[in-house]
Order: structure tokens, then sequence, then C-alpha cells
């Protein structure tokens, strides 16, 4: 069964075709990454425009990567939320159109609950090759030689998420616990903020991290009620407190004028700081999880995935977690396909082409 993936939910359109849940065929993505750098952060009305512009070009790329036609194409899956209304309104009406104007089956699919299954994709069709050299596409994939098992603990980490639930099977998953502020990637964007380093945040701190010292500032771990839920809007502004001690400012010194006041030396050992509290706060739920509910595998999903600190310190926990490539960790359209594979083979209920509509705050 061949799926064709829809993604939209942030900067980045995407579009894949993957075959059986398991098999990627193509995997496309443009980014309006370059447009919000400027701004530091993802301007919705940009990256609502820019999916108008991609989506088309993107899914005729996925197709012809795939080599498939849409006569191959056995269903359509899209992402409905969570996300920035204006981006998922613009993958959800192409997807309702094409399914209609194609006669497809269509899914719709949450975006976090996907961030899991880009885990269930553990083969390459290698005879896979580049049809735009423009596009960020490799056909290098380091992929999980297994799909997770059940019941399968899944830590997901992303811009907008930070969750960690189980799976005791497909659509049987319950939410341990989650963050009550901010998302871990989001405090990664917001500290390489602090500190003045360029955005996409999480990959400029980890790279500022290498050079520094991650024992020189003393930093909290958020201490909660549920031991499974998390909290990083503490942290952050410990970090900032931090950088305004080392400045030697006090906090009505303007933020904006805070990265001049420090030193690289500095900025690299908040940075390492920082990045290995929000590593242990993670990896210590984590290991509690695991010791409770033993689970079969473990998975950590999201964008933070491809942070190789965490990777790291996740190899130590008593069951080593299973992750994908980054690219398949970071927003593309491959997981969504996977999910709506699973979906369609155990005859989830089709989403209706004339009326899904977008759910920005669709939960878990
Ligand atoms: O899953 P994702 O691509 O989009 C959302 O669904 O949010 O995750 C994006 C987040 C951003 O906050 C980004 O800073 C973070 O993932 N991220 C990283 C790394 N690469 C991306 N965080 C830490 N280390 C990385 N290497
Ligand atoms: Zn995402």
């Amino acid at each position: 069964m061949r799926i064709l993936g829809i993604e939209t939910s942030c900067d980045e359109t995407a579009a894949a075709v993957v075959e059986d849940g398991r098999k990627l065929l193509s995997n496309a993505v443009a980014s309006s990454v370059d447009l919000h750098a400027a701004y530091g952060g993802v301007v919705p009305e940009i990256a609502a425009r820019s999916h108008i512009e991609s989506i088309l070009p993107v899914i005729q790329e996925s197709l012809n990567t795939a080599k498939t036609d849409w006569d191959a194409i056995d269903a359509i899956g899209v992402t409905y939320g969570p996300g920035l209304g204006g981006s998922l309104l613009i993958g959800v009406l192409t997807a309702r159109t094409l399914a209609i104007a194609k006669n497809k089956p269509l899914y719709a699919v949450n975006h976090v609950e996907a961030h899991v299954y880009a885990n269930f994709i553990t083969e390459v069709d290698s005879s896979q090759k580049t049809e735009d050299s423009r596009k960020t596409q490799s056909t290098v994939y380091s992929l999980p030689s297994t799909p997770p098992h059940f019941p399968a603990l899944a830590l997901i980490v992303s811009g907008g998420h930070t969750q960690l639930v189980l799976f005791k099977n497909h659509f049987d998953y319950q939410v341990l616990g989650q963050t009550g502020d901010d998302a871990v990637g989001e405090a990664f964007d917001k500290v390489a903020k602090i500190l003045g380093l360029p955005y996409p945040g999480g990959p400029s701190v980890s790279r500022a991290a290498e050079q520094g010292d991650p024992t020189a500032v003393k930093l909290p771990k958020s201490k909660l009620d549920n031991p499974y839920d998390f909290s990083f809007s503490g942290l952050k502004t410990a970090v900032l407190r931090a950088a305004q001690a080392y400045a030697g400012k006090d906090f009505t010194f303007p933020s904006t004028e805070l990265p001049g006041a420090l030193t690289d030396s500095q900025k690299a050992d908040l940075a390492a700081s920082f990045q290995a509290t929000a590593i242990a706060t993670l990896t210590d739920g984590l290991q509690m999880a695991i010791k409770a509910y033993k689970p079969k595998s473990v998975v950590i999903a999201g964008g933070v995935a491809a942070n190789q600190a965490l990777r790291q310190a996740a190899s130590k926990l008593t069951l080593a977690p299973i992750y994908t490539d980054i690219k398949l960790c970071t927003d593309n359209a491959a997981m969504i396909a996977a999910q709506a594979y699973y979906q369609a083979s155990h005859k989830r209920p089709q989403a209706d082409p004339y009326s899904l509509t977008i759910e920005p705050g669709l939960q878990m």
C-alpha cells in the first residue's frame, strides 16, 4: 500500500511516499526557515504564503522521486493539527482537493503522534534519486533496523511538544506526562536568543555547547508532582540570570544587548550547562518511566531527537532508545504517510474530503 503524506503544520512544506508504513520511497521537504531567520522565529503569515508556493511542486517532486504516478497511490494522509492555522489550512485544503480529484481515501493525521511513527520506517528504496538539487533531499538515511515493539514508551521532544507517552498498541496510548510551560525545543530556541545564536536555536545551541563546560553554571532541574511532567521555563530564566551575572549587568539591562556583553567562551559554557540540564531533565523522567512501565521499546521522536548529546545520554538508560535519521526527526511528511498507513491497515475511519477541518490546538 502506497501512501502520499502531506505536512504543512509549521515552516516545512513536505510530501513523501511511503510503502506499507515502512519503506521510504521519497521524502521531499522545502523549508522557509531562511525567510524566518531574520525575525528570529517563524512568522505565521510568511510560512503560510510559502506553503502556497511550494506545496504542488513538492508533491510532484515526491511522486517523481518515488517513480509513482497517481494510479499507484492508494491513499493520502495529511496533518490536520496541531500547528499554525494558516499553515495547516494549505496542507489540508490541498489534500482534500487531491482526494476528491484523484478519488483517493483521505486520512487525517495528528502531527505529534506521527513523530513517533517516523520510527516505524525501516527501509529506503535504493533506487530513490533526487529530482531537484535545490531541495535538501539526501538519499542516505540511518534508520532503525526494526520498528518499535509494544508496549513502547515514547519521548516526544519538539519545538511545540514535550510528552512522555506509553503506546500499548496502535491507537491505544496513554500520555504519562508533558510540559506545563515551554516545550524543550522552544527552550533551546529561547536560550539561543538570549545568547545571540542564530535561528533555529536547537542546532546552534548544541554547536556552541561543544566548546563549553557543562558543569560551568549550576542550573535548576524542575521538580513537579507528577514525575513524568516537565517544565523548562524556569531553566530558560535561570540561563538568562546566569548570562546577566556573567555580563555583570542586572535584569534592567536590555536583553537584546546581552549577547554583546558576553564572551564566546561564556556563551559556550551557558549553552553547555543549559543543554546538560535540559537533557538530564528528559532522561530522568524517561528512566523512571522505563522502570515503572517496563516497555519493550523506547523511542525518542521529534526535532530535539536530532540532538547528539541527548542521544549519547539516552544510550546509558537501562533500555537503549530507538531513533530515526535526523531528516525524519525534524518535520517531514514520511512520518505522516507512515501513521496514515496504520490508520488504513487498521480500518480506522477515513476523513471526509468535503469537510475535514484543521485543529491547530489538537492534543494527543
Ligand atoms: O519536530 P520539529 O521539527 O518541529 C515541531 O514539531 O516543533 O522540532 C523543531 C524543534 C526546534 O525547537 C529546534 O530548535 C529543535 O527541534 N531542534 C533541536 C536540534 N535540532 C532541532 N534541538 C536541539 N538540538 C538539535 N540538534
Ligand atoms: Zn514536529
